[in-house]
């Protein structure tokens, strides 16, 4: 399967410019499945839940979606990208995958970071993997990465790939996502942002350095910092099935869930 990752720097609060910017990557958007960043409609240092409130779409049926719905159709593949989302009263940071004949799925972000705490409320989709083409496919959002069960439950529920849209600005993520694949035996796919924003509250310089690893932790494409442009690899998604790290060892089905008490306890 052919996976692209489109990493640029969103202008904040301007959706339109943003979708164009996407819609001008349509030739990297060719079968398969495309990730781009978190929020990659609006950019991300919002002031206030006020401001989310006026950007926040409805999924699907807001611009973004059709907009995005169209490349996915003429492009005859699979797009996830992070978007907020309005459900009645609720504003949430969401991911969509839209399909090339307009289902849509989506999934919102479970651990907010910072001032998203602010902005948004937290996630209740829960972590669900979906169906594309043969291959199964979950996504997390940015800092959800630093919560190993995130990964691990869309490996137990299947997932082969990972699409993990973000805007990360701590440093550790990249190298942290080569033990998730290794641990789960997944592809991952983290879609970062670049540049910097600030308006009046915390500012934030993104880090860019996209990556798609392979389940042994190998990346296979990463781009600079700095860079804005799209980049396509071919993934052979089976490999993801095979837990089988020794004769006698099988990732999944050798776990003890017996001693991990405290790790779905509620504190
Ligand atoms: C982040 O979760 N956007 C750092």
């Amino acid at each position: 399967m052919k996976l692209t990752i489109v990493q640029f720097a969103p202008v904040f609060g301007d959706v339109d410019a943003n979708l164009e910017r996407i819609s001008g990557f349509a030739e990297d958007l060719a079968g398969g499945i495309a990730v781009l960043p978190e929020l990659c409609t609006t950019g991300y240092a919002f002031e206030g839940r006020e401001e989310v409130a006026a950007f926040a779409e409805k999924i699907p049926g807001g611009r973004s979606c059709e907009i995005l719905g169209g490349l996915a159709r003429e492009g005859g593949l699979h797009i996830v990208a992070g978007i907020p989302e309005r459900d009645g009263t609720h504003l949430y940071n969401s991911s969509v995958l839209i399909s090339p004949t307009g289902e849509t799925a989506v999934y919102r972000k479970a651990h907010l970071f910072l001032e998203e705490k602010s902005w948004f409320d937290p996630g209740d989709t829960g972590f669900t993997v979906h169906r594309v083409g043969e291959a199964r496919v979950g996504m997390l959002i940015c800092f959800d990465w630093i919560y190993p069960e995130a990964a691990r439950v869309l490996a137990l529920r299947g997932a082969q790939l990972i699409c993990h849209p973000a805007n990360l600005v701590l440093p550790y993520c990249q190298d942290a996502m080569k033990t998730r694949a290794i641990e789960n035996r997944v592809f991952i796919a983290t879609v970062n942002r670049t540049g910097r924003e600030e308006r009046g509250g915390p500012w934030y310089e993104f880090t860019g350095r996209s990556q798609v690893v392979n389940p042994k932790g190998e990346v296979l494409i990463r781009l600079g910092e700095d860079e804005d442009r799209a980049e396509t690899v071919e993934v052979d998604l089976a490999q993801a099935l095979d837990k089988k790290m020794t004769e006698r060892n099988q990732l999944l089905s050798d776990r003890r869930p017996d001693l991990y008490g405290e790790i779905t306890a509620v504190k």
